[in-house]
């Protein structure tokens, strides 16, 4: 024990240490080379399981124990919550989940194939409230289109939020896709608790402030 005290430099450098012990778990943008293959990535052919925005990790946590015989894979912008999502996948040694630090769009559009996910879940996506970011929202007619061009015909889309005005534009931008979506019953991660309905951090946050979480859920239409 030399007695000094610990820096935030301490803190970064055994933070980074962490991450390459958990080397396992993350999937490196400077990897990605065209379509992903996620039965190399995960190495072993499952459904595949996409978040977007994972925040602290909750749902992926609870959800890849609930659902060992699927693959999850999380996408958080924010290295601060892609650090700590990363360490605790690694803690609890959960072998089918992967982390990816990157912009949800670029990945979806450079990075991952035609008909190759089963499932989107997108619980709590940041609702830019000032009207000028609107164009910043992630769920707008051009990322739909293409969640829905990367779903495997039945697969889904299940969304959370408690933004009553990107709840409204959500049902409008759905509204236009009826004819490859079909709106199905919202399912409750195995996360969520007794007057949950996801079961995230935000959620609870949210709960604690009285607000109302709208959630809708649909099945992309076998042609
Ligand atoms: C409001 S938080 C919700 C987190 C979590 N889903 C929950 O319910 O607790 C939204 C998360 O999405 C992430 N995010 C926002 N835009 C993103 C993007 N374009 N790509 C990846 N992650 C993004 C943010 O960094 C943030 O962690």
């Amino acid at each position: 024990m030399t007695g000094r005290k610990l820096t935030i430099q301490d803190g970064l450098e055994s933070m980074r240490k962490e991450l390459n012990n958990y080397a396992n778990v993350v999937l490196r943008p400077e990897d990605l080379q065209g379509p992903t293959d996620f039965a190399q990535v995960f190495g072993r052919c499952a459904p595949v399981h996409i978040e977007i925005g994972s925040g602290k990790g909750a749902f992926l946590v609870t959800q890849a124990q609930a659902q060992p015989d699927a693959n999850f894979l999380g996408i958080e912008w924010a290295s601060k919550y892609y650090r700590y999502v990363v360490d605790r996948i690694g803690r609890w040694g959960l072998p089918n989940v992967r982390m990816l630090r990157t912009d949800a769009p670029i990945f979806l559009r450079d990075f991952v194939a035609s008909e190759s996910v089963d499932c989107f879940h997108i619980y709590f996506p940041d609702p830019w409230p000032k009207k000028r970011h609107h164009k910043r929202r992630f769920l707008q007619a051009s990322n739909l289109a293409m969640l829905i061009e990367r779903l495997k015909p039945g697969g889904q889309i299940r969304i959370a939020t408690d933004h009553e005005d990107y709840f409204l534009q959500i049902q409008e931008v759905t509204a236009a896709c009826l004819d490859r979506l079909e709106p199905i019953e919202f399912e409750r991660p195995a996360g969520a608790r007794e007057g949950e309905l996801t079961g995230t951090n935000y959620e609870r946050k949210y709960l604690k402030e009285s607000r109302s979480i709208h959630t809708v859920a649909f099945q992309k239409k076998r042609v």
